[in-house]
């Protein structure tokens, strides 16, 4: 006992100096995410989104990824995003869910829900999964599930899930579900049908569109950019 205690206590006490330092920046993660934490006054009405010479820059980058960007978009259109790797897409959804601050321009935007590229999952139930977004009862869940285009989930709220054992498609789904939850005029989607075969993907988007609130989404399949009531494709040299 005297030999292994210590051994098994190296693992937890190395984690300690980093919590120690990442302490405050929790904490004020954590007030973020109150659900009833009072809207942040910058924070604008109406459910347009409009940018008007916007540059944006991550913290450290000698040059902004996105540059002289003008965008408006009207509540329930359907926007692709394109480009190629690197051209700033997941950027944009940054800026547009507040997590960069423009380095210059003006910009308008209403309540966002996001979907991430790599959606994170809890080892937990499905619902409990779904609940982070917030106190929805079972009914909302199912719905949720549905509208995510995964049916067959409605009835496995109680499942415990193992995040490294869904797959790609399931955990974007999931997460889609997720985000569909929360009460957002604006739906940011990066790459939401990269895992998942064509005619689900489609169903997904045509599910999606009946939502009726704006949805961005991030797409490399041209066909879906083909349906999309507008495209903005950050490839072009315009933004760069
Ligand atoms: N968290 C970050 N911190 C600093 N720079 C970042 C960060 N995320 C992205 N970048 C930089 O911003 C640029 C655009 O990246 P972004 O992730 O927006 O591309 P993308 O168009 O979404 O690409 P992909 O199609 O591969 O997802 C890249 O040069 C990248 O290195
Ligand atoms: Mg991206």
């Amino acid at each position: 006992m005297l030999g292994l205690v210590p051994l098994a206590l190296a693992e937890p006490l190395a984690a300690l100096p980093l919590a120690a330092q990442q302490r405050k920046a929790l904490q004020e993660a954590s007030a973020r995410l109150q659900f009833d934490a009072p809207e942040r006054p910058e924070a604008p009405k109406g459910k347009r989104i409009r940018l008007e010479n916007v540059d944006v820059r991550w913290p450290g980058a000698t040059e902004p990824t996105l540059h002289d960007l003008h965008l408006n978009i009207e509540p329930g259109m359907h926007v692709a995003i394109v480009g190629p790797s690197g051209s700033g897409k997941s950027t944009l959804f940054a800026l547009l869910l507040g997590f960069l601050q423009p380095e210059r321009g003006i910009v308008e935007l209403p309540r966002a829900t996001w979907c991430p590229q790599e959606p994170m999952l809890v080892s937990t139930t499905v619902r409990e999964n779904l609940r982070m977004s917030g106190p929805h009862d079972d009914e909302q869940l199912r719905d949720a599930l549905r509208k995510a285009c995964l049916p067959e989930w409605a009835d496995r709220l109680d499942t415990v899930i193992r995040p490294d054992q869904v797959s790609g498609g399931e955990a974007q789904r999931l997460a889609l579900a997720r985000a569909l939850l929360h009460d957002a005029d604006v739906v940011l989607l990066d790459e939401p049908t990269a895992h998942l075969d064509e005619p689900t993907a489609r169903k997904l988007l045509e599910q999606l569109r009946q939502d009726r609130r704006t949805i961005l989404h991030i797409t490399h399949r041209p066909d879906e950019a083909a349906r999309a009531d507008l495209v903005l494709d950050l490839g072009t040299p315009a933004y760069r």
